[in-house]
């Protein structure tokens, strides 16, 4: 079995998500991660909060409160959260951490020994309204290649190229808005990926091919455009400061490293506070090493992250001329809007993650944004659809079935499986088709496409009921109750095979499914074909309980709440 990790973009450490965060990062990372452990690989997922920069900084300074403190509290905040949605990280770390801290700096040194940071004096933007230099995502206006003019002075976040800030047209500080800028001159450290571009381009080709065409052709994309060096330093107080051995002048000038320099980082970082916390756990750096050759790196984040994860972090691992274990395979993500416009923190429109666990459980959401995941293009987010699909899927072909079957069966047969006559001619069909199923939906999980693994669930969901309804033991108990039985215990197993295979999906619902029945040595977490193709876990004699309704049906009434609570329906 090979050796997975797996990590997921590290969500900014200020504001709480909105699901469209969620769904392009960590979400499919844990239904992958689940998966694959359910098959019996190894498995590290590792996520953890981005905590340097100046939105941490600017936030703190908001509440009123040091900035460590602020990110402590915004950590547990979020991580509080993340546990709500059963996102199971096998550690969730901090960006700002003694660890990251240490293997940033390091990587840095290496970087100088190697010849790839240089120092140079730059002219940077300093807004005498706010009295301090301007990092760059704090520089504002209009994206000279696509017109928008919400550019940030790093990114372009509609086109997704990267831009330095003197890039803009009308730039103004996004801190104060006013546009009295000037030029001052100061000393940063510059990653020097123009002499890694020809490595960088031969490492993306030797494996790109082998992405979701989002990531490979976005990697592509940018590296035409060619590698520019970059500063990777910053005038601010919060960060991973740069090494004073290695740089004294300017250590005490306190600059510290762009967050966009230790955040990837901190995947490394994160594997090692969680190897620090657990002797167990101590081999940590053969996630890491390259030369074992077993382990498989998939990462997941929406599409303005992979420029940095394709080139940037490559880059920087490729330039320390050690063995770090690079990314094998990008899993990127499209946008997912809000009734067709962007989720707005600002003016609190979308659904935020908080707020979607008050409103319904995890499985609710899981659900529906991995079966509904923008995959292939931008998605939209509405709660028409939303409530339509959870009664149709959720509610009707899977909660309702389980309860049906279960309820039935314990008025006619009491509290055991009954037993019934042999598997017939509608047992063989049935176990095929969900042979069939079955393997379709493996061959989706692997290959991480999650919209038509989602399908192939609902797929064998319905094949259930279709079962059901052709056998009708509620009619069949009229004349034959052996017959009637023999459907039962069929849908039983029915049931108790969704259960193990829905779990990536839906965790918590598929817990309830599982300890439905009374199976204390089964302990197998996933089905063979074999075992889809005869329906026979589950035996005659087995006690069960009947769960309480898996999934409400949500009415009208929700629908007008739901829409009047969020906004922006309109
Ligand atoms: O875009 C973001 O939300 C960043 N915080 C992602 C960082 S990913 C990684 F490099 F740390
Ligand atoms: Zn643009």
């Amino acid at each position: 079995m090979a050796r997975h990790l797996i990590t997921s973009a590290l969500p900014y450490i200020n504001g709480i998500k909105h699901l469209g965060n969620m769904v392009g990062s960590m979400l499919p990372a844990d239904v992958y991660a689940r998966y694959l452990r359910q098959r019996g690989h190894d498995v590290l997922y590792i996520c953890a909060t981005d905590e340097h920069g100046t939105p941490a900084e600017l936030a703190a300074k908001e509440q009123g409160i040091a900035v460590d403190e602020f990110c402590a509290q915004a950590h547990d905040a979020q991580k509080a959260i993340y546990d709500g949605f059963d996102l199971a990280f096998d550690y969730f770390g901090r960006s700002s951490s003694p660890q990251n801290h240490e293997i940033t700096q390091e990587i840095a040194r290496e970087l100088k020994a190697n010849g790839f940071i240089e120092e140079r004096a730059i002219r940077q933007v300093y807004s005498n309204t706010d009295g301090r230099f301007l990092p760059d995502r704090y520089i504002v206006g209009t994206c000279p290649h696509c017109g928008y003019d919400k550019a940030r002075g790093d990114q372009c976040e509609n086109c997704t190229r990267v831009l330095d800030p003197t890039d803009l047209i009308d730039a103004r500080s996004a801190i104060s808005g006013s546009s009295d800028l000037e030029i001052r001159e100061t000393k940063h450290l510059f990653l020097l990926q123009s002499a890694l571009a020809g490595e960088v381009e031969a490492w993306v080709d030797e494996r790109a091919d082998n992405w979701p065409v989002l990531a490979s052709s976005i990697a592509r994309k940018w590296l035409t455009e060619g590698l520019h060096d970059r500063a990777i330093t910053r005038d601010l107080d919060w960060g991973v400061p740069v090494p004073a051995d290695t740089w004294p002048d300017l250590a005490a000038e306190g600059k510290v490293f762009y967050v966009w320099f230790d955040a990837p980082i901190e995947y490394i970082g994160a594997t090692k506070e969680w190897a620090d916390q657990d002797p167990e756990n101590r081999d940590w750096r053969s996630w890491w090493w390259e030369s074992d050759k077993d382990v498989r790196y998939t990462q997941f984040m929406g599409k303005d992250n992979v420029p940095f994860h394709s080139v940037m972090f490559p880059a920087t691992q490729l330039g320390t001329r050690a063995p770090w274990k690079k990314v094998d395979v990008i899993k990127a993500f499209n946008w997912l809007n809000y009734y067709g416009g962007k989720f707005s923190t600002s003016q609190r429109r979308g659904v935020f993650t908080h707020d979607a666990l008050e409103v319904l459980p995890a499985d609710y959401w899981r659900y529906f944004m991995m079966a509904n995941a923008p995959e292939s293009d931008d998605a939209s987010f509405t709660w028409e659809h939303f409530t339509a699909t959870v009664n149709k899927d959720l509610a009707d072909t899977l909660g309702n079935f389980v309860n049906r079957v279960l309820s039935f069966s314990r008025k006619r047969f009491g509290d055991a499986v009954p037993a019934g006559g042999e598997p017939g001619e509608a047992e063989r069909v049935l176990g095929a088709e969900i042979a069939r199923l079955l393997a379709e939906y493996e061959e989706h999980m692997e290959a991480i496409q999650f919209r038509k693994a989602a399908a192939a669930l609902r797929a064998l969901w319905s094949a259930g009921n279709s079962y059901l309804e052709e056998k009708a033991p509620w009619l069949e108990i009229k004349t034959d109750q052996d017959a009637a039985a023999l459907t039962l215990r069929t849908a039983m197993n029915l049931i108790h095979l969704y259960a193990v295979v829905s779990e990536p999906f839906i965790p918590a619902t598929a817990a309830a499914m599982r300890a439905a029945f009374d199976l204390p040595g089964s302990t197998a977490t996933w089905v063979t074909a074999e075992e889809a193709r005869t329906l026979a876990e589950v035996p005659a004699g087995t006690p069960f309980t009947v769960p309480p309704v898996l999934f409400a049906k949500l009415t009208d009434d929700d629908l007008e709440a739901y829409k009047t609570r969020f906004g922006g329906a309109e």
